[in-house]
């Protein structure tokens, strides 16, 4: 399985905060947005990444990942040249996917909680073995904003829809989703919605078309941000902010999860803190090198 993260887009509910820097780029407490969704594909053990971006922006990614050797990693990089829609971005990386299944995350999405790896474990396993897709849902008190989806009385999906404005549940559909390998012969076949955009949803409206969509909710156990607002921008800082000081525990730290994940070697994660070594990051990086 392969990993896609869309980091497009116009990031017009920010301006004038993204008139010029890529949301992506913009920090959650103190690192770059995308390293958040960048870690859930590497606790899911993903090796190889794409990152997908706007034509202005892409110099950037690539000086900030570069070719992913630092990491272990292989990430590589592909152009949307205009934001045409979530499944349009993810369209872009058919020919690095070449037949595989891929995991897609949005550039904005941040997940927190205890037993991320295993659920995702569970989510590749599954599509690897059944095919499908397999989405993940949270509970919020504002559906409206989001891709929302109904269940019946047995837990069964019902239906999806973009962006209701009477939302059916308040289970909103997540920025994280694992697909099949027939993913992009699908959204070949898909039309564009009322306002211009390749959507998600319709996209997996496809695989629930086929019988074929897994909804796995995150319980309350787990925190879920789009950081896509002034106020969820700033909410999921300091959510980090207060995780980070009150465990002693970084929250999408490439370099641990490298490390832990034995893609790097002590050594090489002892050069990467040395590069920070006047930062407190660096100073976490150098002692998870000294003691574990
Ligand atoms: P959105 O938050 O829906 O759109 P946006 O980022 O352009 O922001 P705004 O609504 O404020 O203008 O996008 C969700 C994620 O997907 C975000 O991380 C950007 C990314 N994206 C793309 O990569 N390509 C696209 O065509 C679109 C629409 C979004």
């Amino acid at each position: 399985m392969k990993g896609v993260i869309l980091a497009g887009g116009r990031g017009t509910r920010l301006y004038p905060l993204t008139y010029i820097t890529n949301k992506h780029l913009l920090p959650i407490y103190n690192k770059p947005m995308i390293y958040y969704p960048f870690s859930v594909l590497m606790l899911a053990k993903i090796r190889e990444v794409i990152i997908v971006t706007n034509p202005e922006d892409l110099q950037n990614y690539k000086i900030l990942f570069g070719d992913g050797s630092f990491l272990g990693m292989r990430v590589y990089y592909a152009v949307q040249d205009s934001p045409r829609g979530l499944s349009d971005g993810l369209m872009q990386s058919r020919k690095f996917a070449d037949g595989d299944s891929v995991m897609l995350t949005l550039g904005d999405n941040i997940f927190f909680g205890h037993g991320l790896p295993e659920i995702l474990k569970k989510g590749v396993e599954t599509v690897k073995k059944e095919g499908g897709a397999c989405v993940f849902a949270y509970y919020v008190n504002d559906p409206e904003r989001f891709g929302v989806v109904e269940f019946d009385e047995f837990g069964s999906v019902l239906s999806l829809e973009e962006k209701p404005k009477k939302p059916k549940s308040n289970y909103a559909v997540t920025g994280l989703y694992i697909y099949d390998e027939t993913v992009f012969e699908k959204i070949e076949r898909l039309k564009p919605s009322d306002r211009g955009e390749l959507e998600i949803t319709s996209l997996n409206e496809e695989y629930l078309k086929e019988k074929k969509l897994k909804v796995e909710i995150l319980g309350r156990g787990f925190a879920w941000f789009d950081a896509g607002t002034y106020d969820s921008f700033l909410e999921a800082g300091e959510f980090v902010a207060t995780i980070e000081k009150k465990t002693g525990l970084m929250v999408g730290c490439i370099e641990e999860i490298a490390y832990r994940n034995k893609w790097i070697t002590k050594d090489q994660l002892m050069k990467l803190a040395k590069n920070l070594e006047k930062t407190d990051y660096g100073q976490y990086l150098k002692k998870l090198a000294e003691t574990i």
